[in-house]
């Protein structure tokens, strides 16, 4: 990560071909495109790249989230399980829907616990929604089962974690829907895009026309198109999915070296006593888009990141107190900050935030350091960098 540090004449060309026929939109404009569908061609590779049925492709890793539990129903007053470590665009997706987000804690996956995702479960769960964190996954198999027991949809949500797999499968192709980022910062980027990837057939003809205005995408005369029922616009533009087209062809190179760094880095920190990694269940492969760490206790988290941050060590994090991260920070959603009135369902639903503590998650997430794996780093400047973090750790733990 982040696929932008290594553009191309590949990514210049495919945007240069959406200007030279001027169509920016993914639907219609037939005669003036020259052939060229670059959105339908992105949906396409990646199909392939997840060995799933059906993508479509959205606006953004947010609108993939809300996008994919709209597809398979999930609504006003529904309890979508989620894990307190992902990214804000979590919550946000499963409440503009009318739905209620009941956040669990991890374990050291660094995403959902099992034990703590069945407590969870009441008669008004509709879903469980897995955030594959950092690259790497949960206990895939113990959450679908608790999915198939309680007749629960299991939604993946891979956006950091194109690339990884678990039995062989990719990861965010695994469970009944799964969502993926294209932003800026991810390992493909599109500038903004994201995905929704299911073997669902219902689902992908929902999710079809619920991202673009309930059309039904019938014939090639969108004034003529009929509305099978209400939509929004989540659509991608040519223009972003030609920047993605070029990069998802590249997956393959960007995951071999961010392999290649990962394992560099994993190497020199494993002989650092002290140091332990974030569990990788059995048959999964992380992406390798980050290293994720432990340290014995959060004040040496903290006195290591710090060392890291004056020592030039950058791109690497401590979440505990992260504003993006983890649910210690979100007081707006605690205190559901909204500009416009919330349903007293979804009141009622987020009351338990106001008393909830997450322990566990606490214990994870205080301990843990997770450092970015960049592509552009050369070999001997990732050496440099393994030498230099073993050397602040082994100083401050
Ligand atoms: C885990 C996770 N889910 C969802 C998103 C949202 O993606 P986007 O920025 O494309 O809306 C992100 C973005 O960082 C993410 O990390």
């Amino acid at each position: 990560m982040p696929g932008f540090e290594l553009f191309s004449d590949l990514e210049r060309n495919e945007v240069n071909d959406v200007l030279d026929n001027g169509v920016l939109m993914r639907y219609g404009f037939d005669g003036m495109r020259k052939g060229h569908w670059k959105a339908k061609e992105l949906e396409s590779e990646l199909g392939k790249t997840f060995q799933s049925n059906h993508v479509q492709l959205v606006s953004s890793g947010t609108a993939a989230v809300s996008v994919a539990l709209a597809s398979a129903g999930v609504g006003a007053g529904d309890e979508v399980i989620m894990p307190t470590f992902t990214f804000v665009a979590s919550f946000e997706a499963i409440m503009m829907l009318g739905a209620i987000p009941i956040l669990v804690d991890i374990d050291d996956t660094l995403t959902l616990d099992p034990k703590a995702v069945e407590a969870a479960i009441t008669p008004k769960t509709k879903a469980v929604m897995i955030v594959q964190m950092c690259g790497s996954m949960g206990n895939m198999d113990a959450l679908q089962d608790i999915c198939n027991t309680h007749n629960l949809l299991f939604v993946e949500d891979a956006c950091q974690a194109i690339g990884g797999t678990y039995k062989g499968k990719p990861l965010g192709s695994i469970a009944d829907l799964g969502c993926f980022s294209f932003d800026f910062v991810k390992t493909i980027t599109c500038g903004e895009g994201g995905a929704v990837v299911t073997n669902n057939k219902d689902y992908y003809i929902n999710a079809d026309h619920y991202s673009d205005h309930g059309h039904d995408h019938v014939g090639n005369d969108r004034g003529a198109e009929t509305h099978p029922f209400l939509g929004y616009n989540f659509r991608i533009s040519e223009l972003h999915a030609a920047v993605g087209l070029a990069q998802v062809r590249r997956l393959p190179e960007f995951i071999a070296i961010q392999k290649r760094n990962y394992t560099i880095l994993r190497n020199a920190l494993s002989r650092v006593p002290g140091v332990t990694f974030r569990t990788v269940p059995k048959g999964g492969e992380e992406s390798y888009a980050f290293l994720n760490f432990f340290l014995p206790d959060a004040e040496s988290s903290q006195k290591v990141i710090e060392a890291f941050k004056t020592g030039g060590v950058d791109a690497c994090w401590n979440y505990y107190h992260n504003n993006w991260h983890y649910i210690k920070e979100w007081n707006h959603l605690k205190d559901l900050k909204s500009l416009f009135p919330i349903s007293t369902e979804v009141k009622k639903g987020l009351e338990y935030l106001q008393t909830k503590t997450f322990e566990q998650s606490d214990s994870y997430i205080a301990r843990n350091i997770s450092c970015l794996i960049k592509l552009s780093w050369t070999e001997d400047e990732v050496k440099d960098r393994a030498e230099k973090m073993a050397k602040i750790i082994k100083a401050h733990i």
